[in-house]
């Protein structure tokens, strides 16, 4: 039996792979940043999961005004990184696993959740910066990834409460799957951040926290912040955060932090990412 054993909520800003290629990490502006994560890197290759089912959203690289899936899931074999304008990032392809994706799939629809099932798509950095966060820059990375896309960009984006009870279908849909195979799920994007307008640079280090907190303390408050909330205290891009939430949602009743970091600044975003063991 398919097992979710952790969970791990981290954000997704671009100029983190772009310290990570360019080999920026060790500079005065990146080094807490970065060394925040070495914990992590360590636990990562110590758990050796076999596949990462990775929550993302995607960035207007794959998706555009002319198809705009509310929860879409790859299915495919390979998905290469996306060219964002300046040429795909120089990390590895991303090796999908069909037949769990499949299955996910199956299960969710079957148990009422309405998937977009995507076969071919590029990944851009909502997908890719947390990898090389967790993974560093090896030749390939060391598990298959299957992505789940969320649209946090065009109104309306689901609810938070939505993406809980998606992350408990997602781990009934694992629980049936016959492989003996370890799983982990990964929420990303957020923190606090608004890229535009007078508000651009936002952040709510308060607020943050208290999310930070409460994903164990709490996770049931989490469940119901509305996006009127997200928008006034997390600026317009902190609505990425209700993706942590099908995490979250997939980790059952209790989990234990193992780990915690929170950075400010990077570039116009508060970096924050959790580590989460599922305990029952
Ligand atoms: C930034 C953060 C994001 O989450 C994103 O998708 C794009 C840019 C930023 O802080 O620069
Ligand atoms: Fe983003």
């Amino acid at each position: 039996m398919a097992r979710i054993t952790a969970g791990i909520g981290s954000s997704h800003i671009p100029l983190l792979g772009v310290a990570s290629d360019f080999d920026k990490t060790g500079e005065d502006y990146w080094r807490d940043c970065f060394a925040g994560y070495d914990w992590t890197k360590g636990w990562v290759a110590q758990q050796r999961p076999d596949v990462v089912i990775l929550v993302y959203n995607d960035h207007a690289s794959a998706f555009d005004m002319r198809i705009i899936p509310t929860f879409a899931i790859g299915c495919g074999e390979r998905f290469r990184p996306a060219d964002e304008g300046w040429g795909p990032r120089a990390v590895p392809d991303v090796i999908g696993h069909p037949d769990l994706a499949w299955h996910i799939a199956q299960c969710l629809v079957l148990d009422e959740f309405d998937m977009t099932i995507i076969n071919e798509m590029d990944v851009d950095h909502g997908l890719t910066v947390p990898l090389s966060m967790m993974f560093g820059k090896p030749d390939a990375w060391p598990c298959r990834i299957i992505p789940l896309a969320v649209n946090v960009v065009t109104y309306p984006p689901p609810t938070g409460n939505r993406c809980w009870l998606l992350g408990e279908a997602i781990a009934r849909a694992v629980e049936s799957f016959p492989e003996d195979i370890n799983v982990q799920i990964w929420g990303t994007g957020g923190m606090s951040h608004q890229l535009q307008g007078p508000r651009a640079g936002l952040i709510n280090k308060a607020w943050d926290n208290r999310f930070l907190d409460d994903l164990s303390a709490d996770p049931q408050r989490l469940r119901r912040i509305p996006h009127i909330e997200y928008l006034r205290e997390t600026g317009s891009e902190g609505i990425e955060m209700v993706m942590w939430l099908i995490m979250r949602g997939a980790l059952g009743p209790d989990v234990r932090q193992l780990h915690r970091h929170y950075h400010v600044p990077a570039s116009n975003t508060a970096v924050g990412h959790i580590v989460l063991e599922k305990l029952t």
